[in-house]
């Protein structure tokens, strides 16, 4: 009905591109040529890294003029191979799709992996993406059905949770990072009618939602559970500045996190959680103007004697992406003034992050998409890189925004 309003509106006024608005209640104020080109730009580069991989390898970042590359056991194998994906998807370039593809069979042994909860971001941003394109049920659902069980194996009824790694010095730890794999039992669900994956995903959420935030609806990294008794043991940083701070791109997970669990249950509980940690992150007094967040919020407490000082403010330009893709959908499930500012807050990041000094020119940065980007700074470790997660979410907010210029859903599945 609203849509029709929309379109009725458009009509009376004799505005032409009717159509652009059908799936959103906002105007779009970024041109079409203006995201075609980003993606066009974006196809080309990251063949420049394409052919820098080798065939069994997966690009991981560009330091200091050389490429690293990682193993398929990696918690970010899935992210190129989803990015050659959805870019072949957004450009119709059919050999990205086949590089996409191509680099599959590589990552498939991860499916049997049940020593990490990161199988979401290897197998769903990869595998799930190649199955929802090609519609190839035959060669990747059997894939997914295994991959959901190795990351449901590591659900707890007693904490409620899954356990995020099983290295490091806690008992059951749980990084709130962790909310993004639900997407993928989400969605093995609805493709197997098993129930068993969905529960296990509101399950985690459920409890996500009552430990992992302060007050002010900023998110803890790390939640370290008793197993014996799912009593909360500590409150913990891997990646921030102090286990008090808010990591930058532990709030943009969260972020993405309980707007998709919202799309996935309707269950208002999620949304309102979502819009609370937007109104975090999107009127903290530290965020740039440009909203590319620093990699940590609390950045400006680091005391001088810290060896994190010299790099406090670096942007983390991969919370960034993942802030964009997340506010397109926040503002579509979200009322009022307050959809439209998440709307135009993710047209200014992704306007921000298509331009220097996030957007890379051709033939620099490795053939990466965007720059700066902090993998973990408190541990000296990927620090103002290109990351491809950044690039994954970059293109999946520029893609869901070409949806949205053609009239189309902006979420496929
Ligand atoms: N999930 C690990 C990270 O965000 O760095």
């Amino acid at each position: 009905m609203r849509n029709m309003l929309i379109v009725f509106t458009c009509y009376v006024l004799g505005l032409s591109g009717t159509v652009a608005f059908a799936q959103t209640k906002h105007a779009l104020h970024l041109d079409q040529s203006f995201i075609e080109d980003r993606l066009q730009q974006s196809a080309k580069q990251i063949k420049l890294l394409a052919a820098a991989t080798p065939a069994d390898k997966f690009p991981q970042n560009f330091e200091q003029g050389k490429h690293k590359f990682s193993n398929s056991s990696w918690w970010c194998s899935g992210f190129y191979p989803g990015t050659l994906l959805l870019l072949s998807e957004a450009t119709g370039d059919a050999e990205l799709k086949q590089l996409g593809l191509d680099k599959l069979k590589h990552l498939e042994k991860e499916q049997y992996n049940k020593r990490t909860h990161d199988l979401g971001f290897m197998l769903f941003c990869s595998f799930g993406n190649a199955l929802r394109i090609t519609g190839d049920s035959a060669s990747y659902k059997p894939i997914l059905v295994n991959g959901a069980e190795s990351l449901a194996s590591r659900y707890s009824p007693v904490t409620k949770t899954i356990r995020s790694w099983d290295h490091g010095k806690w008992k059951y730890p749980v990084i709130i990072d962790n909310m993004m794999n639900l997407e993928f039992l989400e969605e093995m669900s609805k493709q197997t009618g098993n129930r068993k994956y969905a529960d296990i995903a509101r399950s985690h959420a459920n409890t996500t939602l009552k430990h992992h935030f302060r007050k002010d609806y900023s998110s803890y990294h790390v939640i370290d559970y008793d197993p014996e008794t799912g009593a909360v043991l500590g409150r913990k940083t891997h990646q921030g500045t102090a286990d008090e701070s808010a990591w930058a791109r532990g709030q943009a997970w969260a972020l993405y996190g309980y707007t998709m669990m919202y799309r996935e249950t309707k269950d208002k509980a999620y949304l309102k959680q979502a819009q609370r940690i937007a109104q975090y992150i999107l009127h903290h007094p530290n965020l740039p103007s440009d909203l590319v967040p620093v990699w940590d919020f609390d950045y400006d407490k680091i005391p001088e004697g810290s060896k994190m000082y010299g790099k406090r403010t670096l942007r983390d330009a991969s919370a960034g992406a993942l802030m964009a893709s997340a506010l397109l959908e926040l503002a579509d499930y979200s009322r009022g003034k307050q959809g439209e500012f998440y709307f135009r807050q993710a047209e200014t990041l992704l306007k921000n992050l298509s331009s220097a000094p996030y957007f890379a020119s051709y033939g620099s940065n490795g053939g990466f998409i965007l720059q700066h980007s902090v993998g973990a700074l408190p541990i000296n470790s990927e620090v103002d890189v290109p990351l491809s997660y950044a690039d994954y979410y970059y293109i999946e907010a520029l893609l869901r925004y070409q949806r949205l210029l053609a009239g189309k859903k902006m979420i496929q599945s």
